[in-house]
This record gives C-alpha cells, sequence and structure tokens, in this order.
C-alpha cells in the first residue's frame, strides 16, 4: 500500500520488508541508517525494543511505549506511534465514531491497548473502560494513563463487572487483543447487554470477519474490522517521511484488494 501511494504521488521512494530476528535488532537499525534511508516501519516483535536504538521519540511514542514508524531526520532516528491516531482516525472513517461522544470500553491491556487509550484520551474522550483477562494489567495502565491525561475518566473493571455494570451505558467496545484471529468469541463479552446504538470495533483484521464482527453485526450494531486501522497508520507514517498526504482512500482500497482477492 506504501508502494501504491508513492507511485499516485510520483515520489521516488520505495518501501521493501526485511524479516530481522530480535537479536539483530540493533544492527539493523545501524545498517539502515548507514544505508540512509529516509525511515522505516517497525512490527511485533520489535516495537518496544527499538526504542533504545533511537535518538528520540514523538509524544504519540512516549505514551504508548512503543514505536511502529521511524523518521531519519538530519542523521537522527525519531520514534512515532502512529497505530493510535490510525485507530481514532478509522473510527471517524468507518463508524461515524468520535471519541468525545460517550462511554469506550477497551478491551485488553497489552501494547495496542495503550497505544489506543492514548490516543483515544489526546482525541478527548471523555470516559475510557479497560477490561482484560489479567486486571492487574488493566490496573497498572489506567494508572499509567491516569498520570498522562488527568481530564479523562479512566476505569480498570473485572471482566465478571463488565456486562450487567458498564456495557448498557457504553457507546463503543474496541476489541485490542488477538481474541478472534484463531476464530474464537472473547467469552466473557455479552453484547446483548449493549444499546442498539453502541459500535464495536475490532482492530483483528485477519480474518475480515471475527466472531465478534459476526456476534455484533447480527444484532444489528454497527461494527469494523481493523483494515481501515491498518491503512490509516500507514497514511500517518507516509506523511512523516514524504510531507505529503497520500491520496485518500488508496491504502484502504489497496488492502481491501489484496484481502478480497
Ligand atoms: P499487543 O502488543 O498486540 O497488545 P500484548 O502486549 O501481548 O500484545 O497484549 C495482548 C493482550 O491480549 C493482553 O491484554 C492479553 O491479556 P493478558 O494481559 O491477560 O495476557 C490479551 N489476550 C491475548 N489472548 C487472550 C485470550 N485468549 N483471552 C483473553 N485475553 C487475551
Amino acid at each position: 500500500m506504501q508502494n501504491a501511494a508513492f507511485s499516485a504521488c510520483n515520489l521516488d521512494y520505495v518501501y521493501i520488508p526485511f524479516a530481522v530476528a530480535p537479536e539483530k535488532l540493533g544492527e539493523a537499525v545501524s545498517g539502515l541508517h548507514a544505508l540512509g534511508v529516509r525511515g522505516y516501519n517497525v512490527t511485533i516483535p520489535h516495537k518496544t525494543e527499538i526504542i533504545r536504538y533511537l535518538d528520540g521519540l514523538d509524544k504519540s511514542a512516549e505514551d504508548a511505549g512503543a514505536v511502529n514508524t521511524v523518521l531519519v531526520d538530519n542523521g537522527r532516528m525519531i520514534g512515532y506511534n502512529t497505530d493510535g491516531d490510525g485507530l481514532v482516525c478509522s473510527l471517524a472513517e468507518d463508524l461515524n465514531f468520535v471519541p468525545t461522544m460517550g462511554t469506550i470500553v477497551i478491551i485488553g491491556a497489552g501494547g495496542a491497548a495503550r497505544g489506543a487509550v492514548a490516543a483515544l484520551c489526546r482525541a478527548e474522550a471523555k470516559r475510557v473502560i479497560i477490561v482484560n483477562r489479567t486486571f492487574d494489567k488493566a490496573c497498572a495502565l489506567k494508572s499509567d494513563m491516569n498520570q498522562r491525561y488527568p481530564e479523562v475518566f479512566i476505569e480498570a473493571v473485572k471482566m465478571e463487572e463488565l456486562n450487567e455494570k458498564y456495557l448498557p451505558y457504553t457507546s463503543l467496545v474496541v476489541n485490542t487483543t488477538s481474541i478472534g484471529m484463531n476464530g474464537d468469541r472473547i467469552e466473557f463479552l455479552n453484547l446483548a447487554m449493549l444499546s442498539k446504538s453502541a459500535k464495536v470495533y475490532d482492530m483483528v483484521y485477519s480474518p475480515l470477519i471475527t466472531p465478534l464482527i459476526h456476534e455484533a453485526s447480527g444484532m444489528g450494531l454497527m461494527v469494523s474490522n481493523g483494515l481501515g486501522m491498518l491503512a490509516s497508520q500507514g497514511e500517518r507514517a507516509f506523511t512523516i517521511w514524504t510531507g505529503q498526504t497520500p491520496p485518500k482512500g488508496l491504502m484502504k482500497q489497496f488492502l481491501t484488494g489484496i484481502c478480497c482477492s
């Protein structure tokens, strides 16, 4: 999708994937620097580990505690995180949802959840509820985000408390975990407790229709998978590297073409 956008903008850039073993990350970063690249993406399992090799972090990466995009600027390597803002953008485009609209339930408390909560807070979310299999991790994420964004009401909630106490007043549910990639349901989530106007976002995009998406859309709820977030984080990275905006919707179209062919 990056190459499609470079080509559409007549930019003389190329995007190439490299598989890098964890123990070779430092060498890979030095190599990219020596080659004079403009920037790169990093993904699992390097998103946190990369930080120690960089010269600075943008606030997006600092808050998320993870980097997915690096810009090499005047010899300095700066880490960004475009995942969270990609989510916020996809929520607007795919679900017509803006974070100020109401209570948001975040499922999960790992790296993806951290980036999501931080971006939702930056986008002026009013109330964020974090629910996770391991409650202590939800509490740790809540405390950290509370310190960074004291103006947002953030709560950590136990799985067994979610359905009756919180779901009826929830506007949006976001799954940040990998549950669903292998066809599993989110066992503790009872979608029937949501109001008919609630929306459901699953960051998973492979498969395109997870059990969560299937079940929620079957109940008439507005739903979206994570394809829009994948495209949006890429659009942001594109702009960080090139200073230009890619043609609107091109990356999403490209991904949709791949995923549906
Ligand atoms: P990522 O960076 O993709 O978020 P991670 O940091 O390993 O990955 O976090 C994975 C998240 O998915 C965690 O919140 C994890 O819950 P735990 O903290 O209890 O481990 C959650 N998760 C993964 N598989 C799960 C499952 N089968 N059931 C419930 N939660 C699961």
